[in-house]
């Protein structure tokens, strides 16, 4: 079952398709969705943010999810190696190793503030589970947010745990552990989502929630919102971090990318809606601001925690399961530089996986900082945190995947893309979207993006 494509002896190898699909998922589903999807959504004024969000998945995620997990799969090696090899086999230059690169630093940066705000979360259980938010206002849990994020020390101290973690699981092997923690918390998230979204119904203002998130008023939209709207796309489906190529990598041929690649995109969208939808509610009720930025779970959720039955178990379930959630997202953040270690360099995980934690944690300070002692030290108006988050999502993601749909689309090929994509419609459907419409969607969002700066 590994026609065509690179071989590459020795490689590890997910055990079934199912494997695959949760792990994918599990690197899919995390913060973006429940954590940063409604703050922007809020920050970019709701339903017209939320409706180019979705085309921006279907035209340009969809089939760039498709395209990394081919490369990987075909590839069969690390990001930079895999594509070199395909280059290879399409006779153009090697230097196409540079769009595996990039993925392989995007991910470390990510992963340099995506464990700060996971270190968030798990704090979060304690304080949850101690009943802090019994009966406390609006006012109290804005305050305990601020007080947590104002720690430089605290915070720096949750999001060493996050990494210790994440980094024993990729040292022991990303297959282990996973595939339980996937098929147990994910469902386990929905399920709470949607008690939070029964709560939101009770507070009176529903209606006023899914107004805003459907109902789009394109005059709300900011210069910037399409290129954060499609930053976001490539953030949540987790394209061009690295982490789809590697785990394509570990893929059999046997499975229908087209098929396994629909449903994550699928699960991925829902879970973000229906965090907004319990989110916006609660939004209003209390009289908060949407645009209240990277915050906005941390503020809004407590308070329904605080006020439902038996919310104390459930504030505590919930943020349980949003740390696994992240702990899957953060594992595949770091697989790509581990995996590229130990391949390219011959380290054992062990080094390889201590070596890329202890460059992160570095990087992660100055995440941590910009909450606190370097809150005022701004470039733009933005903090070291949100400079790395919209340089990473808004810019280098974006352009690593024009590159992708580039090579997939224009050098790779077209009976190569045929054996990875055998189903003749999908193949025709997927290779008229990642030759035109992706590209083109890419480039006019930057155009516009220009256009609105300069
Ligand atoms: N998709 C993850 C999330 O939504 C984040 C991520 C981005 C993971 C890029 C891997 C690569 O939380």
């Amino acid at each position: 079952a590994n026609a065509g494509g690179i071989p590459a002896a020795g490689r590890l190898n997910w055990s079934t398709r199912m494997a695959f699909i949760l792990a994918a998922t599990g690197s899919a589903v995390g913060l973006g969705n429940i954590w940063k999807f409604p703050y922007i959504t809020g920050e970019n004024g709701g339903g017209a943010f939320v409706l180019l969000y979705l085309f921006c998945i279907a035209l340009i995620g969809i089939p760039l999810l498709i395209a990394e997990v081919m490369i990987g799969r075909r590839g069969k090696h690390s990001p930079p190696d895999a594509m070199r090899a395909l280059a290879k086999e399409a006779g153009v230059s090697r230097h196409w190793s540079l769009v595996g690169w990039v993925g392989v630093i995007t991910g470390f940066l990510l992963l340099s503030f995506y464990l700060v705000v996971a270190g968030w979360a798990v704090s979060y259980i304690f304080t949850a589970g101690t009943g802090a938010f019994n009966g406390a206002s609006g006012d109290d849990i804005g305050a305990m947010f601020g007080r947590l994020v104002g720690d430089p020390v605290a915070t720096t101290v949750w999001g060493s745990v996050v990494l210790l973690i994440t980094s024993a699981i990729v040292i022991k092997g990303v297959k282990q552990g996973l595939e339980r923690a996937v098929t147990t918390m994910m469902p386990g998230l929905l399920v709470l989502l949607l008690v939070l979204v029964g709560y939101a119904m009770t507070t009176g203002h529903f209606a006023e929630g899914v107004n805003f998130m459907f109902n789009p008023d394109f005059s709300k939209l900011t210069g910037t919102s399409v290129l954060v709207a499609l930053g976001h796309a490539f953030f949540s489906l987790s394209l061009a971090g690295g982490g789809m190529m590697t785990y394509g990598s570990y893929l059999g041929k046997d499975v229908s990318l087209g098929k396994t690649v629909l449903t994550i995109g699928v699960l991925d969208t829902l879970v973000a809606l229906i965090a907004g939808l319990a989110i916006f509610p609660i939004v209003f009720a209390n009289n908060l601001e949407p645009g209240a930025g990277p915050g906005l779970i941390f503020v809004t959720l407590p308070i329904a925690f605080g006020q439902m039955p038996m919310g104390q178990v459930v504030g505590l379930l919930f943020f349980i399961m949003l740390s696994f959630a992240a702990l899957t997202s953060a594992i595949s953040l770091m697989e790509p530089a581990v995996s590229f270690l130990t391949e390219k360099k011959g380290y054992s995980r062990l080094k390889a996986g201590s070596m890329t934690a202890a460059g992160i944690w570095v990087l992660s300070l100055g995440s941590v900082f910009s909450f606190n002692i370097w809150q005022d030290h701004t470039l733009y108006g933005k903090t070291f945190f949100d400079v790395l988050d919209y340089l990473t999502s808004s810019w280098i993601m974006p352009l690593s995947g024009l590159a992708m749909a580039v090579f997939t689309g224009w050098v790779m090929k077209k009976t190569s893309t045929q054996e990875e994509l055998p189903n003749g419609m999908t193949h025709t459907l997927w290779r008229f979207l990642i030759r035109y419409i992706t590209p083109v969607g890419i480039l006019a969002v930057f155009l516009n993006a220009i256009g609105v700066m300069g």
